[in-house]
């Protein structure tokens, strides 16, 4: 099929996510390797945002791909009250990875299900139902998780599931509790020691965050928040789950960002870079405070495909692919690169207001005037946003614009040069939002 004719159909029948059909222009791929894909004329795109940050070890890994045909030929589907070789051998490898007590393992297709089936467990074995979430979140979209999100998505599919109160984060939209980051931490965290004390510390079941908060904007915590949330909700008996989905495997420098706490939560979710999208699976990973508990009480909760043997095999694979390449590292080391050509466009281009990063872990922030005034406002769109995802495009560049950010998350295997040329793309497509700076 030709570009044209896979667009016409895919949109004649088929329902695009989040959108109005019509206002839709997907994007045509025919093929994929390594950083970049193609379109089915050959235009060659980096893909800078690894799909939806999940495609950590890059496209059509040959190792992964073997892997999965391989256990294609030997066993593909049985039920999940079965036993089999790669469900035993991933739930162990999980276990070696994951950090901290972290033994035990929930396997689901998503990551909305992973934290449907953490909130699941975390109520079931405390016997509580109310959960604390932040409104600069996204976590899944059913219902439970249209809830326990805190961003725009979940305006339209309210009211939903109950028992969720949703609390700011340390790092606020438009101003700041404090001025240094422990004042920021402390502040944050005396305001959400109110709330426990208001909605009742025996009627919270379990606090859930995104470790480092992904698409509503790359936020990693302040210094201390991690281990000041974790102590503050030990001191009331609340669990700590840490939704992991994008932020996990690599993404941040570290295999599991809550190591950078360092914490360990009761219960981790994860999905996207378990298997690098290669095949659908997310798991929750539980510690004993948790799991223990299932051991006689029953878990609530199944799913037909829970431990399907394909998804399985492909993390077992991407898991090993980490390992042997170093990927973890690679992120860590060039966060300085990321550091340092985020500075670099933010010295040149007007319209560049700030930037964040943590590992390849990144977004920057557009301005229309210099006293920074987001370029588009919240949950809005603007021209010059339009304008520069048109030119990342023209020029060969894959990523996502969000509100008045874009986004920086390459697959963990790029080289430094790759990097290097990505940023230079940026660089040039900029100049598009230079007309829109109104001084
Ligand atoms: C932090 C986080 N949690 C949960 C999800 C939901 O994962 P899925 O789309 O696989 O259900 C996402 C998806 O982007 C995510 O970024």
């Amino acid at each position: 099929m030709d570009s044209q004719e896979m667009i016409d159909l895919c949109k004649k029948h088929t329902l695009y996510s989040w959108s109005k059909t019509n206002a839709v222009s997907p994007l045509p791929v025919a093929r994929a390797e390594g950083i970049h894909f193609w379109t089915p004329e050959g235009k060659r795109y980096i893909d800078f945002n690894s799909q939806l940050m999940s495609v950590n070890v890059g496209h059509c890994n040959p190792k992964i791909n073997a892997a999965m045909k391989k256990q294609m030929d030997i066993l593909m589907f049985v039920h999940p009250g079965t036993a089999t070789e790669p469900r035993a051998k991933l739930g162990q490898k999980l276990a070696e990875l994951t950090p901290g007590d972290i033994d035990r393992f929930f396997f689901t297709l998503s990551g909305a299900e992973a934290n449907e089936n953490a909130i699941r467990a975390a109520r079931l074995c405390t016997g509580k139902q109310k959960i604390l979430s932040r409104y600069r979140s996204y976590h899944g979209a059913t219902n439970l998780c249209m809830q326990l999100t805190g961003d725009p998505r979940r305006w339209h599919n309210e009211p939903g599931a109950p028992g969720v109160v949703r609390v700011m984060d340390p790092w606020p939209y438009e101003f700041s509790f404090g001025k240094t980051e422990s004042e920021i931490t402390e502040n944050n965290l005396r305001y959400l020691e109110e709330i426990i004390m208001y909605e009742g510390p025996e009627t919270i079941a379990a606090m859930i965050i995104e470790t480092v908060t992904g698409t509503n904007g790359i936020l990693p915590p302040p210094a201390g928040y991690l281990v000041g949330l974790r102590a503050l909700l030990d001191k009331y008996g609340i669990l700590l789950i840490c939704d992991e989905v994008m932020a996990g495997f690599g993404r941040t420098g570290k295999m599991f960002a809550c190591e950078h706490g360092p914490i360990v939560p009761d219960i981790l979710t994860m999905a996207k870079g378990l298997t690098s999208s290669y095949a659908p699976l997310g798991a929750v990973g539980m510690r004993p405070n948790v799991y223990k508990f299932f051991e006689d009480h029953v878990f609530w909760g199944g799913l037909t495909y829970n431990s399907h043997c394909l998804g399985l095999a492909a993390a077992l694979a991407n898991l090993e692919v980490y390992e042997e390449e170093d990927l973890v590292g690679n992120a860590a080391r060039l966060e300085h690169v990321m550091r340092e050509e985020m500075q670099r466009i933010k010295d040149k281009h007007p319209t560049v207001k700030s930037f964040r990063c943590i590992g390849l872990f990144g977004m920057v922030d557009l301005q229309k005037d210099s006293k920074g005034t987001p370029m588009a406002p919240y949950n809005g769109t603007a021209e010059a946003m339009t304008k520069l995802g048109q030119r990342f495009g023209e020029l060969g560049l894959f990523t996502f614009i969000r509100w008045g950010s874009f986004m920086a998350n390459p697959p963990l295997i790029i080289t430094e040069a790759q990097l290097r040329e990505a940023w230079a793309i940026v660089d040039e497509a900029l100049d598009v939002t230079h007309p829109y700076f109104e001084g």
